[in-house]
């Protein structure tokens, strides 16, 4: 009995155990209530009495050996791999990090260059009242700009509105605060308008208000231009005059984009120009209107679509991008936030 003990501790010795299976295997042969060890004990009660004390000294060594090799695999498979089991070739599992909304960097741009000459942010709600949307910003009652606009009204109180245009947060500024006022607002705008490639029903725009003594129609022209030169790296810009209820005199701002490429002659219908967005010196019964005194001060505004903004500067051909929220389109933005 004492040749084959040794013969287990020897086997024991030389038993590898890799993984959970063999572990398994291992504690099945040994320790198991089936296994070598009871079975020697069993044998152990027939031992001739001179020789149960060597004997059992090496059952019990034995029985030690099995245990602690057995405890051992336990510690090695269940917490710690060997490096072997390593593949250190295999690719990671993919972590799906996020990126910001084209439109919230754009945003950002935006606000920014108009932060470092000295304005700043104001907000207003996205249901206004008439009053902010249109009437404060003299619109008649029966001007057709307000068709124009295509609103969606409240139904049960048809004096409220989603705001069509973020000219209402002027309002609200122009009211509570006297000039100097140098404020962008931007914010999410709603208008009744089937969906496209090119409308939306719900798109964001950033509004920009100057009022002070004596500002100037030239005043306006620098700091847009300023803009234009810092947001697309574009040198030329021209004023056209177009019309609002809020402005006088009001004008459409072109950049001159270039004829360099197909997509320039596309995007600009060959002239070269592209409109950005309205402006023009605030309309002395507005400021009236908010209570402030037209004969003291004087300002400019101006409002652009950012989608339209981030369509030509990422050169997106479909306004539906932006709302989808896939993130194939949006995987690209990541980081330059
Ligand atoms: N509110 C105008 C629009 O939505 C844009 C604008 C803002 C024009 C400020 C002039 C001054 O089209």
């Amino acid at each position: 009995m004492l040749d084959q003990i040794q013969q287990l501790l020897q086997q024991i010795a030389e038993t590898e155990i890799a993984n959970t299976e063999q572990a398994e295997q291992f504690r099945l042969q040994y320790l198991s209530r089936k296994g070598l060890l009871n079975d020697l004990f069993e044998q152990f009660k027939t031992v001739p009495n001179d020789q149960k004390k060597a004997v059992g000294q090496q059952l019990n060594v034995l029985k030690q050996a099995a245990q602690a090799k057995w405890e051992g695999s336990q510690a090695a498979t269940q917490h710690v791999a060997t490096p072997s089991q390593f593949d250190f070739s295999i690719p990671s599992a993919q972590t799906l990090a996020g990126s910001h909304h084209p439109l919230s960097i754009v945003q950002r741009d935006i606000v920014q260059i108009f932060e470092r000459i000295g304005f700043h942010v104001a907000e207003g709600p996205e249901i206004e009242d008439d009053w902010h949307v249109f009437s404060g910003l003299n619109f008649p009652p029966e001007h057709p700009a307000r068709d124009m606009q295509d609103t969606f009204f409240v139904q049960t109180h048809p004096d409220f509105l989603l705001r069509t245009h973020t000219s209402s947060v002027q309002v609200r500024e122009m009211e509570k605060h006297q000039p100097p006022i140098r404020i962008v607002m931007p914010g999410r705008v709603y208008r009744n308008e089937a969906i496209s490639a090119r409308a939306h029903c719900q798109f964001h725009q950033i509004e920009g208000l100057f009022i002070d003594e004596k500002v100037s129609f030239a005043d306006m022209k620098a700091t847009l231009l300023y803009f234009v030169q810092a947001f697309f790296g574009k040198a030329e810009i021209r004023l056209r005059p177009s019309y609002f209820p809020f402005t006088e005199p009001s004008a459409e701002l072109d950049v001159y984009w270039g004829l360099n490429s197909e997509a320039d002659h596309r995007i600009t219908k060959g002239t070269g120009w592209l409109e950005i967005m309205g402006c023009g010196m605030v309309d002395p019964n507005v400021l009236a209107a908010s209570g402030i005194d037209p004969e003291k001060y004087s300002g400019f505004a101006f409002g652009m679509g950012i989608e339209r903004i981030a369509m030509l500067r990422y050169q997106i051909d479909d306004l539906r991008h932006f709302f989808e929220n896939d993130v194939r389109f949006l995987a690209p933005f990541k980081g330059l936030f």
